[in-house]
């Protein structure tokens, strides 16, 4: 039984970080532990969450599982947490509540949560209490450690928990099952330093660790020899890569050698602002296959709530980086992510927000209630505005952002655009769905044999959030 830790989770050293490069050994004795058996996992949250359960399907694999056909054949679930803001608890304990109902039927159902929640001391102790039934959790520091924990679970037949709140190594070879034949997430970095007063990632997920560019550039050499057409560059913060190394090789030189080695398409999340520097905007301009799409996360509008947030930029200094980014790269799409109600948000804060966004008409923008994350500095800030207020800001904010989402997407009307064909329309299945350079969603009159190219597509119809096309050869 390991606890998480919320004292030793803040705790920053100087000490060099480990690399692990065998970081996925299985050991004999769990080989057939999952013979004849599925899995079911439900991942919530950001992208590299999404990465972690493509690594964790392919560690169960290696364990004789196979991926469920459903919900409720499964013998083994998994839920792949999120903690960002408290909505996520009330989703996941929900699901636990349905997976209970299934245990209830059939007692062997082994059920486990993982994640971000899993590195709260509050959840685990929650879980300890209420959800005695579960098998099994344990957190981001250890998913490599995952078939040892459920060996341990099914043995002791009892609730195993495995939580580290550490800074964390890096572990290299760590066996992926990926979701899809075209794009590939690749991390370049894990956990963050930046330490913003609302955020729990730094908790969670440790210190800022960058791999070294040597097994970043394998990973994606080797995609590209499988005829993956895109990456993602994944970090939390990802244009401070390699600053942690003591190398002088950054996002800028990285972001270069990825586009080198031909790979179509080369896309990056999240940049925080502080870190933007102009080598690495120079570069996005200066390759075509670096899609000039840039998540740049706004958080407020007011100089005086970023500095409370700990964002170390100014308003005045945002607008600056938005403005060389849309002057240097061509047709750059730019979204954001923002956070109303802060506590001690002002009216007149607020107001400089939606000016903000009234200068930069975004092409999208992901909108968000301040929610209190327990350990972090703003849970402990007085909030003093109501829900309904609160609401208001967030609903007058949404205006906005959809406004100028429609607006952005009007230009792309009757344009031909190239869009990386991945799979049938959710809408509708006799189309097919896509994204152009710019990231935005298209729906295809095409046939299914064009799945995993990518092709010229006129537009021809726009909406706020996708648009339709038909491809024209
Ligand atoms: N690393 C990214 C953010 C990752 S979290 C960055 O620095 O930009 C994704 C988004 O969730 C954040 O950009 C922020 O807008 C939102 N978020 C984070 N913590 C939050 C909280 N406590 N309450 C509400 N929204 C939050
Ligand atoms: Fe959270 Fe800030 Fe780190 Fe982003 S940069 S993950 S918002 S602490
Ligand atoms: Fe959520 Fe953890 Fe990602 S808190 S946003 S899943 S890093």
């Amino acid at each position: 039984m390991q606890l998480p830790n919320l004292k030793e989770a803040k705790v920053r050293t100087k000490n060099k970080i480990n690399i692990v490069k065998e970081g996925f050994i299985l050991d004999d004795k769990y080989k057939n532990l999952g013979k004849n058996k599925t899995y079911y996992i439900k991942t919530y949250g950001c992208q590299m969450n999404e990465h972690d359960s493509e690594n964790i399907k392919a560690i169960l694999e290696t364990m004789g599982f196979t991926e469920s056909a459903s919900f409720d054949s499964a013998d083994l679930f998994l839920l792949n947490t999120c903690a960002i803001r408290e909505n996520a608890h009330n989703k996941v304990f929900g699901m636990v509540g349905r997976i209970k109902h299934l245990k209830e039927q059939r007692p062997d159902i082994i059920a486990g949560i993982c994640g971000c929640m899993a590195q709260e001391e509050a959840v685990v102790e929650e879980i300890m209490t209420k959800y005695k039934w579960l098998d099994l959790v344990f957190g981001t520091h250890n998913i490599n450690n995952l078939p040892e924990i459920l060996y341990n679970s099914i043995k002791k037949q009892k609730l195993e928990v495995e939580v580290f709140s550490c800074e964390g190594e890096v572990y290299e070879n760590i066996p992926v099952k990926r979701d899809s034949k075209y794009k590939a997430w690749v991390n370049i970095m894990f956990g963050c330093d930046k330490f913003c007063t609302y955020c729990i990632v730094p908790y969670t997920r440790g210190k800022q660790r960058s791999r070294e560019p040597k097994y970043i550039l394998e990973e994606v050499k080797k995609l590209v020899e499988d005829g993956y057409k895109e990456v993602t560059l994944l970090g939390q913060n990802v244009n401070a890569y390699g600053k942690d190394l003591g190398i002088s090789y950054g996002m800028a030189e990285l972001l270069r050698d990825v586009a080198e080695t031909g790979i179509d398409r080369v896309r990056f999340v999240t940049s925080h602002p502080w870190d933007f520097n102009d080598e690495m905007i120079d570069i996005i301009a200066k390759y075509d296959n670096i899609m000039p799409y840039i998540h740049l996360p706004l958080q407020s509008g007011s100089s005086r709530i970023l500095k409370l947030m700990g964002r170390r930029y100014t308003k005045e200094e945002y607008i600056t980086l938005f403005n060389k980014l849309k002057s240097k790269i061509k047709n750059a799409s730019i979204t954001t992510d923002i956070i109303v109600a802060f506590p001690g948000e002002t009216e007149e804060d607020f107001n400089e927000t939606l000016e903000v966004v009234e200068k930069c008409k975004y092409d999208s923008a992901f909108t968000f209630i301040f929610s209190p994350r327990i350990g972090t500095p703003a849970a402990k800030m007085e909030d003093n505005l109501s829900q309904e207020e609160k609401n208001n800001r967030l609903y007058k904010l949404n205006d906005l952002v959809n406004k100028y989402a429609k607006e952005a997407n009007l230009k792309y009307q009757d344009q031909v655009v190239k869009v990386l064909l991945e799979g049938t329309s959710e809408k509708d299945e006799n189309m097919l769905m896509g994204y152009t350079e710019t990231m935005k969603l298209v729906n295809v009159k095409a046939d299914k044999k064009y799945i995993g190219q990518i092709k010229d597509v006129k537009i021809t119809d726009v909406k706020t959030w996708s648009m339709d096309g038909e491809l024209i050869d």
